[in-house]
């Protein structure tokens, strides 16, 4: 099965890539990492499918060249990877030879391959020693990942094109904090407030630790859905209203517009840190690219007699993936014309994450995975209009290169375009991972 578009349709300048996250494929298990917040979530009964963690993952820690082998085979420009922060710093704070030179062989290997590296400093492996002291909740977060990110920086910047501070703001506050779906697996709204704030400051504060080593292409990746009410009642629209607000347009906000929207401030204000205002001229300091991750659009519903925000995701109609997540490429339209429009204007933005996870029996053994080629090619054709109608996208990289840990699911849920036996840990070029490769060859 191929796509209905090749390289040609878009900008020559217009980047394709492959997208994966440290905790997710390398194995904490290999080099000397610290323990995380996921190491120790992910032992509680009940918050990972089978109690499964990031022990093994996908053993990337020694496979990583035959890893990379499959990014440039497939033709993509650019490899999206991330560093993990208690392998780097086992204990939070003090930096380990053993975790940077890792990452330096890594980024001479992207390099060598001829792929342009786009670095996101944290995607979600919090040390343990620092969650001890709080984590995101803690204030001193903010010095803690200036300190990190010098440490990467200082090493591998050299040979980074592109560096995001932090991977979807929203998960690493509201679902692991007030929702309780991630690590550290919350359900505290003082302590969820706190995190909305401090995970911005972080990354202010990891902006100015790069801007003043002169590193280039700084940015941010945040996810969104299209919130849309579950029904005509007017309640419902309210109910949207409020979860667009938590999820879209408090970090779109606050980084544009250095300015938290009023409606969830009034409801957060009581639990939020003494002095937030004073740091949101930082948080809206300039960047020069935004990273928006999309998958699904959610219906809203208000739920009467439930505290703030009274409202609760209900199943809509369209075909799902295997996470029943609702396929809607329309939505990513909405959201990539909606950011131009009423936040970042002609900043530049790349399609940081967008991809499903399979029903297809080839996702559990073959390589057969119509769907998924559906999904991207779908994706990809809702860039291209918002492109036609002038939206500033400059790159579009599909989650995942590999099968991996899907987080609170576990191994069970496959996003990869390449699968991966996890008894072998061999590698098979899916249907989509062929399709890109002959989309994007240039000839
Ligand atoms: C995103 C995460 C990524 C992966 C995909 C499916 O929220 O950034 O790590 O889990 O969802």
């Amino acid at each position: 099965m191929a796509f209905n578009f090749t390289r040609a349709d878009f900008p020559s300048d217009f980047q394709f890539g492959a997208a994966t996250a440290a905790y997710q494929i390398e194995g904490t298990s290999f080099g000397r990492v610290g323990s995380s917040h996921w190491d120790t979530f992910a032992a509680v009964p009940g918050n990972v499918v089978n109690a499964e963690d990031g022990r093994v993952a996908c053993d990337h820690y020694h496979r990583w060249g035959a890893d990379l082998d499959l990014v440039r085979d497939g033709n993509f420009d650019v490899y999206r990877f991330s560093t993990m922060w208690p392998r780097v710093m086992p204990d939070g704070r003090t930096v380990s030879a053993e975790g940077l030179d890792f990452y330096d062989r890594l980024a001479d290997g992207i390099v060598a391959r001829g792929l342009s590296p786009s670095l996101t400093l944290y995607h979600w492996d919090m040390p343990s020693a620092l969650a001890d002291k709080g984590g995101w909740t803690n204030s001193d977060v903010g010095k803690w990942f200036a300190d990190y990110t010098q440490a990467v920086i200082g090493r591998i910047g050299d040979r980074m094109d592109a560096v995001a501070t932090i991977n979807e703001p929203w998960c690493v506050a509201w679902l692991s904090h007030f929702l309780g779906g991630h690590a550290p697996g919350l359900r505290d709204v003082r302590a969820a407030a706190r995190a909305m704030h401090h995970v911005l400051v972080a990354h202010a504060r990891s902006m100015e630790v790069m801007r003043a080593a002169g590193q280039k292409n700084l940015g941010i990746v945040l996810n969104f859905e299209h919130s849309q009410a579950a029904s005509d009642a007017p309640e419902d629209a309210v109910a949207a209203r409020v979860y667009d607000g938590i999820y879209n347009r408090w970090f779109a906000g606050a980084l544009s517009h250095g300015a938290y929207p009023e409606d969830i401030l009034s409801a957060l204000t009581p639990h939020m840190p003494e002095g937030f205002e004073d740091d949101m001229a930082a948080i809206s300091g300039p960047i020069d690219w935004l990273g928006v991750n999309y998958y699904t659009r959610s219906l809203h519903q208000n739920v009467p007699g439930m505290a703030w925000p009274s409202e609760r995701a209900v199943p809509g109609e369209l075909p799902k993936t295997a996470q029943d997540w609702e396929i809607y490429p329309e939505g990513l339209y909405g959201v990539l014309m909606r950011l131009q429009r009423d936040f970042t204007g002609d900043l530049p933005i790349y399609v940081t994450e967008n991809g499903m996870a399979g029903r297809d029996p080839g996702d559990r053994g073959a390589v057969d995975d119509p769907a998924r080629v559906a999904y991207f090619d779908a994706h990809v054709g809702a860039v291209r209009r918002a492109i036609a109608d002038g939206a500033p996208v400059k790159g579009y990289f599909a989650w995942s290169l590999l099968d991996n840990y899907e987080w609170a699911f576990g191994y069970d849920k496959r996003f990869g375009i390449v699968h991966v036996d996890y008894e072998t840990q061999a590698r098979t070029p899916k249907g989509s991972y062929r399709a890109f490769q002959k989309a994007l060859a240039r000839s």
